[in-house]
C-alpha cells in the first residue's frame, strides 16, 4: 500500500509543486494521475521513488517510511517499484536483452536467474523475437515495451508510468495500455500519469486529478474531465437547443404564403448552422467505431488472461 499524508513539496519560494496532498493506493489498483502541465504529477512520482524528498508530510510505501530510510533501503524501494518514462531511458549501446539483464545484474541476481527472467519478461511484452535488437532498431512502442520489461524484471509490486505513451502514435499507445492492463490484471499496482483523455475514459479506472499542486478530485471509476462538466455541457446544450427552437417558432410568420415557406425551408438547409451540424454528425460517426474497436481489443485480452 502507498500512502501520501499531507505531502507538500516546494522547489523554491515561488514554486509549490505539491500542496498538502493526501491519498492512498491499495495493492492491485490501477490509478491514473491526470491534470494540466505543471500540476505536480511527475513531482508526486519522484517523491514516491525518493528522487525528491517532501518538505512537509509523510510518504509510506508498504513498511517503508520514505522520509526516514537508509541508502540501502532506497535501492530496495526502487526494486519494489518499477518505473517507465515518456522517453524510455534505454541504454543505446545495449540490445533489448542487455537493457533488461542490466537491471537484474544491478540488483545482484545470479546468472541463472537472469537467463530465465529476461526472455520471460520480454515475452510478456511481446518482444521475445527482438531480444537482439538495439534501441535504434526498434519503434517507439517497442522501445517502451523493452522499458516495461526492464521495469518488470525485478518483479515489482508497483509499476509507475510517467506519460508512457506521450511519444507514441495511437496504435502503439493502445498496445502499451493493453500491456499495462494485462500486468495489472496479474496483480501489479499501476500508477500512470497521462494527458491521454481517451485512454482514461476508455479504461474506467480510478482517476486522481491534480491542479496547481493540489489533489482536486479522486474518482473510483473516473473520466478524464470531471463528470459534472459533461453534465453541465449537456444541460447547456439542451437549453440552447430549446431556445433556438422557440426562436424559430417565434420568427415564423403566422400565415406565410406557400411559396415563401418553400424558400424559407431551402434557406435553412443552406445556413452555416445546418452545415456545421452535418459535419459534427459525420465526425462523431467517424470517431465512434474507432473507440469501440479499442475497447473490444482490451476486453479480448482480459478474457484471454482470465482463461
Ligand atoms: N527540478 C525542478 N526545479 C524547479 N521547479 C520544478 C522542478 N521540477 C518541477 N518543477 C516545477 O514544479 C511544478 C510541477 O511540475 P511537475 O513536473 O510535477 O508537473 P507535471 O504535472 O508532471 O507536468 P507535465 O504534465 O507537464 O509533465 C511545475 O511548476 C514545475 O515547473
Ligand atoms: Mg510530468
Amino acid at each position: 500500500m502507498i500512502r501520501f499524508l499531507s505531502v507538500s513539496k516546494k522547489y523554491s519560494d515561488e514554486i509549490t509543486a505539491l500542496d498538502n496532498v493526501s491519498f492512498e493506493v491499495q495493492d492491485g489498483e490501477f490509478v491514473f494521475l491526470v491534470g494540466p502541465s505543471g500540476s505536480g504529477k511527475t513531482t508526486a512520482i519522484k517523491l514516491l521513488i525518493r528522487e525528491e524528498i517532501p518538505d512537509e508530510g509523510r510518504i509510506f510505501f508498504e513498511d517503508l517510511d520514505l522520509a526516514d530510510i537508509s541508502r540501502d533501503l532506497v535501492y530496495e524501494l526502487r526494486r519494489r517499484v518499477g518505473v517507465i518514462f515518456q522517453d524510455f531511458k534505454l541504454l543505446e549501446d545495449k540490445d533489448a536483452y542487455e537493457n533488461v539483464s542490466f537491471a537484474l545484474e544491478a540488483a545482484g541476481k545470479s546468472d541463472n536467474d537472469i537467463k530465465e527472467t529476461v526472455p520471460y519478461v520480454l515475452e510478456i511484452v511481446g518482444l521475445k523475437d527482438r531480444m537482439d535488437a538495439f534501441p535504434r532498431e526498434l519503434s517507439g512502442g517497442e522501445k517502451q515495451k523493452v522499458a516495461i520489461a526492464r521495469a518488470l524484471a525485478n518483479n515489482p509490486k508497483v509499476l509507475i508510468a510517467d506519460e508512457p505513451t506521450g511519444n507514441l502514435d495511437p496504435t502503439s499507445t493502445w498496445d502499451i495500455v493493453q500491456v499495462l492492463n494485462k500486468i495489472n490484471n496479474w496483480g501489479t499496482t499501476i500508477i500512470m500519469a497521462t494527458h491521454g483523455s481517451e485512454i482514461v475514459n476508455t479504461l474506467g479506472k480510478r482517476v486522481i486529478r491534480m491542479e496547481g499542486g493540489r489533489l482536486i478530485r479522486d474518482d473510483i471509476k473516473g473520466t478524464y474531465d470531471p463528470v459534472e462538466d459533461f453534465e453541465t455541457k449537456i444541460l447547456v446544450n439542451t437549453q440552447l437547443t430549446k431556445e433556438k427552437d422557440q426562436q424559430r417558432k417565434d420568427e415564423k410568420p403566422v400565415s406565410a404564403p406557400p411559396s415563401q415557406e418553400k424558400s424559407e425551408k431551402k434557406e435553412k438547409t443552406e445556413t452555416n448552422i445546418g452545415k456545421n451540424e452535418g459535419q459534427s454528425e459525420q465526425k462523431s460517426r467517424r470517431e465512434k467505431p474507432k473507440r469501440k474497436k479499442v475497447k473490444i481489443g482490451i476486453k479480448n485480452k482480459q478474457k484471454k488472461n482470465n482463461n
